[in-house]
């Protein structure tokens, strides 16, 4: 089985002023400095990205890279208020996330656009970090894994092997996403495998690499029962990672 190093990002949402996100970073970046079992990502608006990744870059500065929360699909045109994805890479974005179910139920985000999106960005050398997850109501259906086969096929539509090898999957139930109730281990566990399943029957290749994150009220007391499960590869962290002693702590007792 391949081993798959531990990822842990911190969605820090739309929080903080340039000062409070380069202190929080700062102080994720001293939490982790020698570790080296895990990959450290932090999230921060779009407003605090630059200085965030300057602040973080080369150097002494130990293993946290930066995300942003959100892409276009264009690199550049006549689309007023939105950022392209070579612009993230610009500022030293690594990663972005895409498809995240905030973006999707408030924004109005459809799955093709998240497709779009993660061209985009793997043209522009950034790895997604693609979102999907079902509703409660849909997990009271019985609709779970249909749900997220459906978000993950059309995502990753077009995508080729190679392309998909520099991706991550976040599996976010939106009902545990900000509510304090997390997945049980069981349920991430059968959904993280379906995930991989599907990956396998189109890249047999990538899947066994592919590294599947979970997301929705992760903790420093429960990421080590999550984490215990052979499928889940990290966490996509929200509440838990604004505060920097909780989210190193959740990072060192997941790795
Ligand atoms: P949460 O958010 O950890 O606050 O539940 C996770 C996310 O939305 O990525």
């Amino acid at each position: 089985m391949a081993t798959r190093r531990p990822f842990f990002c911190g969605n820090w949402k739309l929080n903080g002023s340039i000062a409070e996100s380069l202190a929080l970073a700062t102080n994720v970046r001293n939490g982790v400095a020698t570790l080296r079992a895990a990959d450290v990502v932090v999230a921060p608006s779009f407003t605090a990205l630059h200085a965030v990744a300057k602040r973080l870059e080369g150097g002494s500065s130990g293993p946290v890279a930066v995300a942003a929360q959100n892409c276009h699909f264009e690199d550049k045109g006549a689309f007023t208020g939105e950022v392209s994805a070579s612009q993230l890479a610009d500022v030293g974005c690594k990663y972005v996330i895409l498809g995240h179910s905030e973006r999707r139920q408030l924004f109005g985000e459809l799955d093709a656009a998240v497709n779009l999106k993660a061209r985009a960005a793997l043209r522009a050398g950034l790895a997604p970090i693609i979102c999907v997850g079902e509703t409660l109501a849909e997990r009271d259906a019985g609709e779970t894994l249909g749900r997220i086969t459906a978000q993950l096929d059309a995502a990753i539509a077009d995508i080729a092997e190679a392309d998909l090898a520099r991706c991550l999957v976040a599996y976010e139930p939106v009902w545990a996403i900000g509510t304090g109730r997390t997945a049980s281990p069981a349920q991430a566990q059968e959904v993280h495998a379906h995930i991989r399943a599907s990956v396998a029957r189109k890249f047999a290749g990538v899947a066994a690499s592919l590294r599947i994150l979970y997301g929705g009220s992760m903790k420093p007391d429960n990421v080590r029962a999550l984490m215990a499960e052979v499928d889940v590869d990290g966490g996509l962290v929200g509440g838990a990672s604004l505060q920097a002693e909780s989210f190193v702590r959740m990072i060192k007792e997941g790795s």
